[in-house]
């Protein structure tokens, strides 16, 4: 090697290690004094195991289907798999009635099947979160099987049973029944039990020591398999008034107020902290955290010891459609939040999972011309805000709603049930089914659409639930070759979050908070400060920040062509460095 070209190659050695050095430098900097968690930086990506991938040729997903698409969930760049159940249930509600919390349901595949998916999510860095369903069980379950059999079996204090000697129970209201009514009577024993979802999932008595140390158990189990956290499925309704006292009429419509944290929630949660979650390193988060920022925060204040974070509904119960909600007020939902969790707690940020249609469907524009610009413009959205954000499989190629014309088409016992119970009503089924279009919840579960084959590539069965037909041109396959696809476009925003400490710890400041067209706000941290204006209309629109945005660098933009006006044109999406 001549000297001079050993010079160079010392010089770029010297520059390559002292650009890296900055860049740490400069992280480290930013992140002076932040209470720093892995769960905090995580990107949680859900999987409907139903609909993901299928291996065998039955129509559904499983286990093995998954294990074949790790390297696809590795190349998102997410950090958690969050996995609807997958125990053995009788499916009812589609694994949410569990009749064997150690055991896999047989669609799914075998416990070998899971070990090895779980070695292979390790072994790619991808953590493993999984759904905690024990507000209730299965009726199928050995516990309720026992409990039903007589007054004075063992397991009969598992569940909450109301003897018919007394008369009828006080009322209580059912999110699944037909009947709406949460008390069903058992011939066998000659009393009622309580149900607060579906007639086959009964609710666990919480109360009852017993239950909690079984469930502790078997929460221990799957941890020291090596999981690393729970999604806590309902557990704000765990804890009841067993008093049963008469509720307010027409209470139901406050539901979460009434039945949300019942007078021993949070000494349940501090007990499972203590006997569970204190002893590994790993990711708790609630369902639902009762109907305030203040309640909220009793689930996640560190210093309380219960949960790492919690969602609430906040941000997703605004009926059809964002544009009929209004976007002045749904951005003052997050800064209502915001207010109470800027110091201490940690809230996740999703706009859909597998209990709410389509992302793109419902705050963003499915028609062909706008749904890859406002799926972009949504990605940005739950990338940029303060909290962890949870993407749900498939939202990352925006597919939107199937939007079913016939009830037989539906599955899901949430559908078929109020269904019915309009049926009997005489009421306008019609219209319900017009509705259903943009709120069902099987919008959301349809199978994931890999190519442009057959099912679009889910399955070589009959898939379980209608594959949506626009798969032909919406699907990964496709969305691989194209630089500029929602598909790819959300991968550049999570390694976007990921160098970006402010993106994750930044201070959240709503800015023009009285637009209702562009959600704009900053997110600051140490010093470096970055600005994010989002479109959420159709239509071009300005915004007043009072931000010198001149000499700003732009981090990400949705669009890939220079805009030639000071305005937002639809859908756009912009991050600026300050
Ligand atoms: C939760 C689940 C939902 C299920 C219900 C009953 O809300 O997300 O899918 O139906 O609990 O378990």
């Amino acid at each position: 090697m001549k000297l001079n070209h050993f010079l160079f190659l010392c010089i770029g050695l010297i520059q390559f290690s002292s650009t890296t050095l900055t860049a740490q430098d400069n992280k480290t900097l930013l992140l002076k004094n932040v209470d720093t968690k892995w769960w905090k930086e995580a990107v949680v990506y859900q999987i409907y195991p139903r609909s993901f991938k299928d291996s065998d040729g039955d129509g559904v997903g499983d286990l093995k289907g998954i294990i074949s698409k790790l390297d696809y969930i590795k190349s998102l760049g997410i950090d958690a798999v969050w996995l609807n159940p997958i125990y053995a249930s009788p499916n009812d509600d589609n694994g949410y009635d569990v009749s064997d919390y150690r055991a896999i349901m047989k669609d799914f595949g075998t416990m070998e099947d899971f070990d090895l998916m779980l070695k292979e999510m390790h072994k790619r860095g991808i953590k493993l979160i999984m759904d905690l369903v024990v507000n209730h069980s299965s009726d199928e379950h050995e516990w309720f099987k026992q409990s039903r059999s007589s007054r004075d079996n063992k397991y009969r204090d598992y569940y909450h049973w109301w003897p018919a000697e007394k008369g009828k129970p006080p009322y209580r209201w059912s999110f699944f029944d037909v009947n709406s009514d949460a008390w069903k009577y058992d011939a066998q024993t000659n009393s009622y039990y309580l149900h607060y979802f579906s007639q086959k999932q009964p609710d666990l008595n919480w109360e009852n020591p017993k239950v909690r140390e079984d469930i502790y158990d078997m929460m221990r189990w799957w941890l020291d398999k090596g999981i690393d956290g729970f999604r806590m499925d309902a557990f704000q309704f765990a804890s009841k008034d067993t008093t049963w006292p008469e509720l307010p009429k027409g209470y139901e419509k406050n539901i979460i107020k009434y039945y949300g944290v019942g007078p021993h929630l949070h000494d349940y949660l501090q007990e499972m902290n203590k006997e569970v979650f204190s002893k590994y390193d790993i990711m708790t988060v609630a369902e639902g955290a009762g109907s305030s920022p203040q309640d909220a925060m009793l689930f996640v204040d560190p210093a309380r010891k219960e949960l790492n974070m919690a969602y609430h509904f906040e941000s997703v119960d605004i009926g059809k459609h964002l544009s009929d909600f209004g976007l002045i007020k749904y951005k003052a939902i997050f800064s209502r939040y915001d207010k109470e969790f800027k110091d201490k707690g940690w809230l996740a940020i999703f706009l859909a999972n597998h209990d709410q249609p389509r992302m793109v469907s419902k705050f963003g524009n499915d028609s062909p011309e706008f749904r890859t610009i406002s799926s972009k413009m949504l990605s940005t959205f739950l990338m940029t805000m303060r909290g962890t954000p949870y993407y749900y499989y498939g939202d990352e190629l925006g597919m939107d709603n199937i939007r079913f014309n016939n009830i037989n088409d539906y599955h899901d016992l949430d559908t078929r049930n109020k269904y019915i119970a309009l049926k009997n009503k005489g009421g306008d089924l019609e219209a319900f089914l017009e509705g259903e279009k943009q709120t069902a919840r099987e919008n959301g579960r349809t199978p994931f659409q890999w190519d442009a084959k057959k099912n679009a590539g889910f399955t070589t069965g009959t898939p379980w639930l209608k594959v949506n037909p626009n798969y032909t041109t919406v699907n990964a396959d496709q969305q691989e070759k194209d630089p500029n696809s929602t598909l790819n476009y959300f991968r550049k925003l999570v390694q976007l979050r990921k160098k970006n400490p402010t993106l994750v710890y930044g201070k959240f400041e709503l800015i023009d908070e009285n637009n209702p067209a562009i959600f704009a706000y900053t997110r600051e941290l140490n010093g470096e400060k970055l600005l994010i204006v989002l479109n959420f209309t159709s239509k071009n629109a300005s915004v007043k920040t009072g931000i010198n945005i001149k000499g700003a660098k732009v981090l990400m933009n949705n669009y890939t062509t220079p805009s030639k006006s000071k305005e937002l044109r639809p859908y756009e999406a912009v991050i600026y460095q300050l």
